[in-house]
């Protein structure tokens, strides 16, 4: 069986993990630009001031997007690339490297996803509070007029924000992220928030002033669990009722970031437990924040798997030893790709697009000049069949983002961990296309029926 005829196979990436040019043409600082700079913060104390250099290379890079047959391309922009102060004075330098890319993404016929924002805030807005600051969703809605003003006539699909549960944990709250502040749970809840109306506020930005009908989207993460028997129902019962749990002192989970969208509040149960600490809200808050798009993208890699107890408790059960981990110590869990669909698109009715899925390697150059990664491919093997069963039950998935399409900088982790399918060597920059990334041409070729 093949894919559904329109399934869109892609790549992913994210400016600050391969741009490079972190000082150039005019480019403001974003606090990933800082936190490199604070030694210990990130492995090895690297950086991304040059990372795989695809500003300068960027040429290059679409070339081998056209030689792999990838048809469509998940960007982010540097906000502060186009917006130095985060507001303001725009950087025409800036605002022209990303109309280059995107013509030339263009006349390859690869179609461009772009995520407004990735992660590298502006280090000017965030000395203004960032997240926590009332105006912060007004910001983000100036920075996206911009791009509708500069690019939405070539673009037509736009993801708000990768990740808030992320940038909003670890910058926020957990401390061990970009941002480095430690607030107290309430201020978490309030930035939370804050990021929410920012994503409202874009989607009205470009339903206002895209020049053309515009597909708007949204890529959030979350805590994901499966069942540990597929075959047994109280365990399908136990994992999704974790999956749509709430937990103390955190929102790193996925209906917090989805229910308000989709259904115009946040969850009952999360409002309960939460108490005192939420923040205050209008109702007029909840209309922008749920104004409609038009698919939820799943940034999905791992989950836990559960099962039930005999008084009804959901318990994490054990790997059995040996299994297949990643480079990054998290359990392969192909099972996440159908459950996840599946349970997402049951509650919220929008069609998935897998925004991100893919596996950190220890890849490196073998004497024959080329790149094996076959547990790579094994891994994304496992993960597209989980996917397919999600299609043939009728999950409407409309397409699949791979992360990534070259290796980068992996944040905290620096160039340690690899996830591309075209391999870097970070002295040199050369690039060399991994067999994985042969393995998904032929994916792509066949629209998945190879798998
Ligand atoms: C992020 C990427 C990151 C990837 C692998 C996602 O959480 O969106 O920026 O590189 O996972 O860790």
């Amino acid at each position: 069986m093949e894919f559904s005829k329109g399934f869109k196979w892609g790549v992913s990436t994210s400016a600050y993990q391969i741009e490079g040019a972190a000082l150039e043409d005019g480019k403001g600082l974003s606090i990933w630009d800082m936190k490199c700079r604070q030694p210990g913060l990130v492995f090895e104390n690297q950086t991304g001031e040059i990372t795989c250099d695809h500003y300068h290379r960027y040429k290059e890079d679409v070339k081998i997007m056209k030689d792999l047959g990838i048809q469509v391309y998940r960007m982010s922009i540097s906000w502060p690339r186009v917006l130095p102060q985060g507001v303001g004075e725009i950087n025409p330098k800036g605002v022209d490297f990303y109309n280059r890319l995107i013509d030339e993404l263009l006349k390859h016929n690869i179609e461009p996803f772009i995520t407004m924002f990735h992660w590298d805030y502006p280090q000017k807005l965030y000395e203004k509070g960032g997240w926590l600051n009332p105006d912060s969703s007004n910001w983000f809605a100036e920075y996206v007029r911009v791009l509708m003003d500069n690019y939405s006539d070539r673009v037509k699909n736009w993801i708000t924000l990768n990740e808030p549960q992320a940038f909003v944990r670890w910058g926020h709250y957990e401390l061990n992220d970009a941002s480095g502040i430690k607030p107290a749970f309430s201020e978490t809840l309030l930035a939370a928030h804050n990021v929410l109306l920012s994503h409202g506020k874009a989607v009205q930005t470009v339903r206002q002033y895209s020049k053309q009908d515009a597909i708007v989207g949204y890529a959030p993460v979350g805590d994901l669990y499966v069942p540990y028997d597929e075959d047994v129902a109280t365990d399908v019962e136990a994992a999704k009722k974790e999956t749509f749990s709430i937990k103390p002192l955190t929102v790193f989970n996925s209906i917090w970031w989805m229910d308000p969208i989709f259904n115009g509040n946040y969850p009952e149960e999360g409002r309960k437990l939460y108490g005192e600490d939420m923040p205050e809200y209008s109702d007029e808050d909840m209309k922008i924040i749920s104004s409609p798009i038009d698919y939820l993208g799943l940034n999905m890699y791992s989950a836990k798997h559960v099962s039930q107890d005999k008084d009804g408790n959901v318990i994490e059960m054990p790997r059995e030893p040996g299994h297949f981990y990643t480079h990054m110590d998290s359990p392969t869990e192909p099972k996440v790709l159908y459950w996840g669909s599946k349970w997402f698109y049951d509650r919220y009715k929008k069609p998935i697009i897998i925004t991100e899925n893919g596996m950190p390697n220890m890849d490196c150059v073998s004497a024959d000049g080329c790149v094996h990664d076959p547990q790579r491919i094994e891994f994304l093997r496992r993960y597209l069949t989980s996917l397919k069963k999600a299609c043939k039950e009728g999950v409407d998935v409309r397409g699949y983002f791979q992360w990534s399409f070259m290796d980068n900088f992996e944040w905290s982790h620096g160039f340690s961990k690899r996830f591309g399918l075209v391999y870097v060597d970070y002295t040199t920059r050369q690039r060399i296309i991994k067999d994985s990334g042969y393995w998904y041409k032929d994916v792509i070729r066949t629209n998945g029926k190879i798998l």
